[in-house]
């Protein structure tokens, strides 16, 4: 079957902000793949430039007019091709003249519709036999910092992670029972709790950073008993934007305090410790590689995770690397712009034991494929929400590809967790 590009469209649509991004179809001899790009609220500042200068008209232009006549004729399945072809005709470091978003979009939608054309799943097609691991989900549960307004707590997002699962239908369900209770023990909390949800669909409301703590562990401990499995915790810090370069120190809103970055060391090795947290995001600011590092020799049995830190960005892993900052590593394919890309990142972190964390964006639409790219790469985690139709279109998918697999599916290995 023929992969041939016979056509590019391009559009604008919406995401679940409401927010203008561009989708890109593939149309091959043989098949199709279609693809809308999603949008952080809380970037990091190594992030390539989503769109061109006149934003999302402008990227469907540059498509019709400057990447459709270069890719039609090439095969859908010459990825590091058409992504080399992508960066050429952008010739800017951080695809300013096209845009990152736009950078993503084709070059996704080329590899589903190589994949459709193959008869295959984009998880098989990118994977091969040897895809056959479900990534843990971790979820979004309660919201704080940019990503929620007024009186939430000071930290950006507060995660179940279910690791003790043992299939991925298991553990998305003990995020959706976690995320339940937390719901309940809010309301009873807060009096003004109108259950109202942040983009991601964790919970907005008015309790501090070690309330939400509180009630996260409770939550956690009494449906991992109810399912008698393990429900771990985790949090992102989301910490560029507490930090304040001036004074030099993470200011806490709610907390109405500041701490150096010493104390900031000391508060995340506390809550670690006191919550078995499996999981950290972000607790530095994004240019603050040592103070990761000090973190990471200082924490048993916990992931380090850089987002803002990394950007999905070779050039910002090897430092990280180098100096032994962090652990884990968040993957954002639009925070790079192509798939060859992301996949570059992901397999310099595996071949020097991050662990990779796939993940979508706050402004995300019902794209699924991010779900294909957690289980073809081998990322034991997929970053992507509890509720919120975003995040179960993602979520969904990977219960229909653990149907799939049948008797080969597994659970991907966390044995960091477990001290191993
Ligand atoms: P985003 O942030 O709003 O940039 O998607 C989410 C995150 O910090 O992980
Ligand atoms: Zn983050």
């Amino acid at each position: 079957m023929s992969t041939i590009i016979e056509d590019v469209i391009a559009r604008k649509v919406f995401n679940n902000r409401g927010e203008e991004t561009v989708e890109v179809d593939i149309i091959t001899t043989s098949g199709f793949g279609r693809v809308a790009a999603p949008a952080g609220k809380s970037r990091g500042k190594a992030e390539v430039v989503y769109y061109p200068q006149g934003g999302v008209e402008q990227a469907v232009k540059k498509v019709e007019e400057l990447i459709a006549p270069e890719i039609v004729g090439l095969g859908a399945d010459s990825q590091e091709e058409i992504d080399k072809t992508l960066h050429d005709i952008d010739g800017s470091k951080d695809f300013r003249a096209i845009g990152g978003n736009t950078a993503f979009a084709v070059s996704l939608a080329c590899a589903e519709a190589a994949a459709n054309s193959s008869g295959l799943l984009l998880f098989q097609y990118l994977g091969g036999h040897v895809a056959h691991e479900l990534p843990y989900p971790l979820g979004n549960t309660i919201s704080g910092g940019q990503h929620a307004q007024g009186k939430s707590p000071d930290l950006q997002e507060f995660h179940v992670l279910s690791h003790g699962a043992e299939s991925f239908l298991e553990a998305a369900m003990a995020n959706i029972m976690v995320h339940r209770k937390v719901g309940e023990t809010l309301g009873k909390k807060d009096k003004l709790f109108g259950q109202g949800k942040s983009d991601e669909g964790a919970w907005i409301a008015n309790v501090g950073t070690s309330e939400a703590l509180e009630i996260m562990a409770r939550a956690c401990e009494n449906v991992g008993a109810e399912m008698g499995l393990e429900c771990g915790m985790g949090v992102d810090v989301a910490s560029s934007s507490l930090w304040n370069g001036k004074t030099k120190t993470y200011n806490y809103q709610r907390e109405k305090k500041t701490r150096s970055s010493g104390e900031q060391l000391e508060f995340i090795l506390e809550i670690i410790k006191k919550y078995h947290l499996a999981y950290v995001e972000d607790p530095f600011h994004e240019e603050d590689f040592a103070e990761f590092a000090e973190l990471t020799k200082k924490a048993k049995n916990c992931l380090i995770c850089g987002d803002d830190l990394f950007t999905t960005n070779t050039e910002r892993l090897s430092r990280g690397i180098k100096l032994h900052a962090a652990n884990s590593i968040i993957i954002k394919v639009n925070q790079v712009g192509t798939l060859t890309d992301a996949w570059e990142t992901v397999e310099m972190a595996e071949r020097n034991g991050y662990v990779p964390v796939m993940s979508h964006r706050s402004g995300d639409t019902c794209d699924w494929h991010i779900a294909h790219l957690a289980v073809a790469f081998k990322c034991p985690i997929i970053k992507t929400g509890v509720v919120e139709g975003s995040r179960i279109a993602k979520i969904n998918e990977l219960i229909r590809i653990e149907e799939f697999l049948g008797d080969r599916a597994m659970m991907a290995s966390l044995d960091v967790l477990q001290g191993g």
